[in-house]
């Protein structure tokens, strides 16, 4: 998928609904993630600071990288500290890093680069995680929302449905200086509204591609089901998270 720059570029040009909108991840997580007290984070493909900031809330140093100037501004103005530069391009500095993290992002990278050089970041024992959210509507919901896909996006495939399809590949299987990779997914349930679930919707790069009529004409389908449904939608959803540890030299 890196090699779709368009996609790929597309988040900054609606940062602030893409920050408003798109799930966050769950305390568990951050948690976990720094139950070993890592002196400082390096977060890949940052964003609008989701993810680093809740580390800097915790009293932890974290770095972000972030290619997009827009959603670097949102992350900025949460306090967390941004070089805006593609990770591959990234220079750090000669600063190593215990934690490396990624939410929803390495798939923009170059897989000929990324977990080479993620690695290269990481003193030994250091923690790389990387990891994504999906969401999962009742089956009866499902299959309303479903129509609304068939008529307004056919292509996309929709969201809410079942995850069965994560990838299962060992992201860090070429890296022979990580461990090899585990999975762990953490579960949580989140309420979405009529206004939150078609915003949400407008955060993912492919329903991006629409283009804003068929976009909106999809959210407004999406809304009116969740009208229908008393204004307020239970997603079951999850975190599923890829994790290694850098390996003694
Ligand atoms: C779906 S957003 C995830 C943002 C944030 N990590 C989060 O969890 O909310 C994907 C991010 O990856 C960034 N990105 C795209 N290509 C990248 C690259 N080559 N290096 C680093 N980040 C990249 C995009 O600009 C975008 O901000």
């Amino acid at each position: 998928m890196h090699q779709d720059r368009g996609r790929a570029e597309s988040f900054g040009s609606a940062a602030e609904a893409y920050d408003a909108f798109r799930s966050g991840y769950p305390d568990a997580l951050i948690d976990d993630l720094l139950a070993a007290r890592p002196s400082n984070t390096l977060d890949v493909g940052c964003g609008t600071g989701k993810v680093a900031a809740a580390i800097a809330a915790r009293g932890f140093r974290v770095v972000g990288v972030e290619p997009d100037q827009r959603m670097a501004a949102v992350a900025r103005a949460r306090g967390v500290e941004v070089d805006v530069v593609s990770f591959e391009d990234w220079d750090s500095r000669g600063e190593m890093f215990d934690l490396v993290t990624c939410g929803h992002a390495w798939q923009w990278i170059d897989p000929l680069i990324g977990g080479s050089k993620a690695a290269s970041l990481l003193r030994p024992g250091g923690v790389i995680a990387l990891f994504w959210n999906y969401h999962v509507l009742d089956e009866d919901l499902l299959a309303e929302v479903r129509v609304a896909y068939e008529t307004y996006a056919p292509d996309l495939s929709v969201v809410g449905q079942d995850p069965s399809g994560l990838d299962d590949a060992d992201p860090f299987g070429a890296v022979s200086s990580l461990s090899p990779g585990e999975t762990r997914t953490y579960r949580w349930v989140r309420e979405f509204d009529a206004r939150d679930w078609p915003g949400m919707l407008s955060t993912f790069s492919d329903h991006q591609r629409l283009g804003e009529e068929r976009l909106t004409a999809l959210q407004q389908a999406v809304r009116r089901i969740i009208d229908r449904h008393g204004g307020q939608i239970a997603a079951r959803g999850g975190t599923y998270v890829w994790s290694a540890r850098k390996l003694s030299a």
